[in-house]
């Protein structure tokens, strides 16, 4: 039963429920007219502590889509929180105006406080570098559209993975699922949190570690690349000095499968070379319109419309 459930981090669902709304996302996908009217009367919250494109308009689309209403800001500046005004008491007033919350935070474990003090379902949609779990679902998606399905597959982490949220989310999700295993490409200041690790360890997942793109990149089937979070370092020269490590151009896509493709949860900066989006392999924009998809189902789900 997902109706009135938070949602955290990927974690927080069992595996069947993660197929139950990834399944809803696909028939959105096929049919999205036949949704138009499943929210109408309910409100969505979506509250931006932090910048977003993708996320906060797509969580907008996605209700509005559903016949649904939003309200909420992408500026926290011009809200009481600019006056002092704790998380805590912004949730209480928020959560007793809307039938749902959509939150993003650049701290750690904000959305998880957050929950303890709505009665609404709170979604977390990015909370510093823990966890973007509607970015895992809109991921699951694109890759089940794109390869039948997300088991048994071989995918490629590239770039920040240190800090990438989207990173520590899917990689967690497909953990989960049989066959999957993972190459963690990055220099070795950017490597993936050592308690990362020790999850995959524990559950005895396969992954190797790698520095070079260039020497793995034809085992996969799908490579994920990742921007360099400059908003997360504490010293601008060690950006700089990593922030171009990887390029990916048509040189590399050359070495890599007919089949596989490419995804990035974006904004993309330098990572992907402009060159390669008409690359049938390049799935960052298809992902961006399987986002929508993934999010009306999970709103559908969590405000017990459906
Ligand atoms: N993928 C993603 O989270 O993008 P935004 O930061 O633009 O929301």
């Amino acid at each position: 039963m997902l109706k009135g459930r938070h949602l955290i981090e990927p974690g927080d669902l069992s595996v069947s429920e993660i197929d139950e709304i990834i399944s809803l996302a696909e028939q959105i996908t096929v049919d999205p007219i036949s949704f138009q009217d499943v929210c109408r009367g309910k409100i969505l919250a979506t509250l931006f502590f932090e910048p977003s494109t993708r996320t906060r308009l797509s969580f907008e689309a996605a209700m509005l889509h559903l016949g649904g209403t939003v309200e909420g800001f992408a500026d926290a500046s011009y809200t009481s929180s600019s006056k002092g005004e704790t998380l805590a008491d912004t949730i209480r007033v928020v959560s007793s105006y809307v039938d749902v919350i959509a939150m993003r935070t650049p701290k750690e474990g904000a959305a998880l406080l957050a929950s303890k003090y709505s009665p609404v379902p709170v979604i977390n949609a990015g909370d510093g570098g823990h966890s973007h779990p509607t970015q895992t679902l809109t991921d699951l998606v694109t890759i089940r559209r794109l390869l039948g399905d997300y088991q048994g597959l071989t995918v490629g982490f590239c770039g920040d993975l240190k800090f990438g949220r989207t990173v520590h989310s899917l990689t967690q999700a497909l953990s989960r699922y049989k066959g999957n295993k993972f190459i963690f490409i990055s220099p070795k200041e950017l490597c993936l949190p050592e308690y990362m690790i020790e999850q995959l360890d524990e559950k005895g997942i396969p992954y190797t570690i790698a520095e070079r793109l260039e020497d793995v990149i034809g085992e996969l089937d799908v490579l994920y690349m990742t921007r360099v979070q400059k908003e997360r370092f504490f010293n601008e020269q060690d950006y700089l000095r990593l922030k171009d490590s990887y390029i990916l151009d048509k040189e590399k896509m050359k070495l890599a499968k007919d089949r596989m493709f490419v995804l990035h949860p974006l904004p993309r900066v330098n990572e992907i070379s402009p060159e390669i989006d008409d690359d049938p392999r390049a799935a960052y924009f298809k992902q961006v319109k399987f986002g929508m998809y993934a999010r009306m189902a999970l709103i559908a789900k969590l405000t017990g419309a459906l």
